[in-house]
């Protein structure tokens, strides 16, 4: 053990159970289990519990839609979500719902001891209505005309079109997504819990090193504006729990939610006799950690801290908070079929390369994590097969053909052992500080050595040469030890790629394995570790998404204004941002052999040139191109091409065939320049 035993909880947000675990919820699942596993190999006792979050009117209404009470509902969603979750290797000690005996008891008891301690007033409120359905409507069920630019078919708090952000009840021709009735307003008694009571602790608590300082800083705004009440409660028809004394009241979804982390912890403590209050009572010295996405830190910085902090628990060491998943380099989106559910996935690929792949680009920040499919594919094969499973392969066949399976009594190389071993504490302490790229980073140098070393004394021609029977054994002694050093230092991210490695090397691996070595040592036959990733199953999982989704994204609403319109699919504006528009010089074109509608350009864009496959070869003679000018996509990810490397596009306008037009900017641009 590294240092003394520690005494860790740990969570991810809950998931909603209205809605498929899809790549976004991976990359926080996966990130909070190599945390846990890595923590569990170095000895420390650490739990983990999640659940899923069951409350709130979108469960309530999906329920209804589906025709089964809610209870039905989220119980089947939360058998659901936990397989998928298993199915990528995310092991929790506890999975379980926030409709629990446990979560109610404790959420009344938290709710009471803010009430006794005098957190919590009343105040009537007005707020839109819909009369048909008999419910108060939550923002997002609510549509209408934007009261700032006059745009139809607007969301109830925030425009599409000009990004304005109103009050549900500025809204003009407001109706009610739920019924379509128009809503009145209506007076309702609502809950508030004072959290401007609880700045001065916040403010400690943010400076406590318990989140990112990016974060901590972003948070200062919301001091600056100064802190809410928060309102707590709900009215009937809400699925949730009955707020105490408070008939017809339920608590807010955001209440309850956080409580249930608390709860599933409570579930499993009393089913495994492990001591609930001393991870939770304030003073202890056990660590609480909560994994969550960057949307979520105001609920688990201000609300949650103040009311575990009202109600005498202790808060919170840490949230580590992180950014969202884009697919190559966009946001996750239905019609491209890169809103990837995560069961979709596992129908065509490995768990193991996604857990390496988000692995090795996860870092301490809130930036957002890009999953480019080519990169991945790239990046898997070359790095677990091509490297790490390679460096076994290579050695194990003569250990069981010529030396029956044994290992030699001596290693050769003391000092690469070393240097393995001692990079022990600097890829914990990667690990520890969630820079999982950077334990990656140092586990793939250390694979690069071991194959330089296998290739350099090269087992297969010494084996052929008598007297160096004992050295090849000790060759590849030394690599399969170097491997199982790298299988230590890899187990929190591929917990079963290392479960096989273990019954190959007939051992079991934690932390401090990798500071022994194995001589003398019976090992097992080795099987196959891990394929290749196939190009053809990544874009099944594409063209499969595509289609879950085919009858809910097909285009806008039939009442949508966009229905009419015939360029139908709409992008933020934070997605026209991310292209790069250049002016380049098309400084040499030719025929691409074998290609019937292509031609290579040379595209120069004022000191770097490109390459780039252009489909206009029925439009224009190659030497009609030379020395225009064209705007180009100068960020498009580089395409393999049967015929070379694509490294970006030109834009052209037409309907195709000879008409069919590049377009060619003024004199006056220069090659290089930012297109606006
Ligand atoms: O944003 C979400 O998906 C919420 N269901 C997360 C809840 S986390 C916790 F507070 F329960
Ligand atoms: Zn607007």
């Amino acid at each position: 053990m590294a240092d003394s035993q520690r005494k860790i909880l740990v969570t991810s947000a809950l998931p909603y159970a209205n809605g498929s675990i899809h790549l976004g919820h991976l990359l926080e699942h996966i990130q909070t289990d190599i945390w846990t596993r890595f923590q569990r190999m170095r000895g420390h006792q650490c739990y983990s519990v999640c659940a899923d979050d069951a409350h709130g009117t979108p469960v309530m209404l999906k329920a209804q839609e589906l025709g089964i009470s809610p209870e039905q509902m989220v119980e089947q969603t939360r058998a659901e979500h936990h397989q998928d979750l298993q199915d990528f290797h995310v092991e929790y000690d506890n999975y379980y719902i926030t409709h629990s005996p446990e979560n109610r008891e404790l959420s009344e008891l938290i709710y009471r001891r803010l009430n006794d301690a005098g957190y919590i007033s009343k105040r009537t409120i007005s707020q839109l209505y819909d009369p048909e359905k008999q419910m108060f409507l939550p923002d997002r069920f609510i549509k209408g005309t934007c009261p700032s630019c006059g745009a139809e078919d607007q969301n109830g708090d925030s425009c599409d079109v000009c990004s304005a952000t109103y009050s549900p009840t500025e809204v003009k021709n407001p109706r009610s997504v739920v019924s379509g009735a128009t809503p009145v307003l209506k007076d309702s008694e609502h809950y508030f819990f004072d959290l401007p009571q609880f700045e001065g602790m916040l403010k400690d608590w943010l400076k406590s090193g318990a989140i990112q300082e990016e974060m901590a800083n972003k948070l200062q705004e919301w001091f600056e504006d100064g802190l809410q009440q928060w309102d707590i409660s709900r009215d009937a028809p809400y699925f949730g729990f009955e707020i105490p004394d408070a008939p017809g009241k339920y608590f807010y979804v955001w209440v309850d939610a956080p409580v249930g982390y608390m709860a599933s912890f409570k579930n499993f403590c009393d089913a495994n006799g492990v001591d609930f209050d001393s991870f939770w009572n304030k003073g202890t010295d056990t660590e609480l950690y909560h994994f969550i996405g960057k949307d979520i830190t105001y609920f688990h910085c201000l609300f949650w801290p103040a009311m575990l902090e009202g109600a005498g628990f202790r808060k919170p060491t840490g949230v580590n908070v992180h950014g969202f998943v884009t697919v190559n380099g966009a946001k996750m989106s239905k019609s491209r079929g890169t809103f990837i559910k995560g069961r979709t996935y596992l129908d065509h690929l490995n768990p193991e390369y996604l857990r390496y792949y988000f692995a090795s680009k996860l870092n301490e920040g809130v930036t957002d994590i890009d999953l480019n499919f080519e990169d991945f594919v790239t990046k898997v094969n070359s790095d677990l097969v091509g490297k790490v499973v390679n460096i076994a392969s290579r050695c194990a066949s003569f250990i069981s053909k010529k030396f029956d399976g044994k290992l030699a009594a001596e290693l050769p190389e003391p000092a690469l052992i070393a240097e393995f071993q001692n990079a022990s504490e600097s890829i914990a302490q990667a690990y520890e500080k969630r820079q999982y790229n950077r334990a990656i980073r140092e586990i793939m140098a250390l694979a690069d050595k071991a194959n330089q070393y296998i290739d350099a004394q090269a087992p297969w021609v010494t084996i052929k040469d008598e007297d160096k029977q004992l050295l090849t054994q000790q060759i590849c002694s030394l690599g399969i030890n170097l491997f199982r050093i790298l299988m230590v230092y890899l187990k929190p991210v591929l917990p079963k790629l290392a479960e096989q490695a273990e019954l190959f090397l007939n051992d079991q691996l934690d932390w401090t394995s990798a500071q022994r070595v194995l001589t003398d040592h019976n090992i097992n036959a080795f099987k196959a570790l891990m394929q290749r990733v196939e190009t053809d199953k990544v874009n099944a999982v594409i063209e499969a998404s595509k289609e879950n989704l085919q009858a809910k994204t097909a285009g806008p609403a039939p009442d949508s204004p966009l229905a009419k319109d015939p360029i139908a699919a709409t992008i933020e504006f934070d997605d026209f941002a991310k292209v790069d528009l250049r002016i380049a010089k098309i400084a040499k074109a030719e025929h691409v052999e074998g290609a019937d509608k292509l031609l290579r350009l040379q595209l120069d864009l004022g000191g770097e040139t490109r390459q780039v496959f252009a489909g206009i070869k029925s439009a224009y003679q190659p030497e009609d191109l030379e020395g225009k000018l064209t705007v180009m996509v100068a960020n498009l990810a580089p395409r393999k091409m049967r015929f070379g490397l694509s490294e970006g596009m030109v834009l052209a306008a037409g309907p195709g065939g000879k008409d069919l037009w590049i377009l060619e900017p003024h004199e006056g641009a220069q090659p290089g320049m930012k297109v606006k």
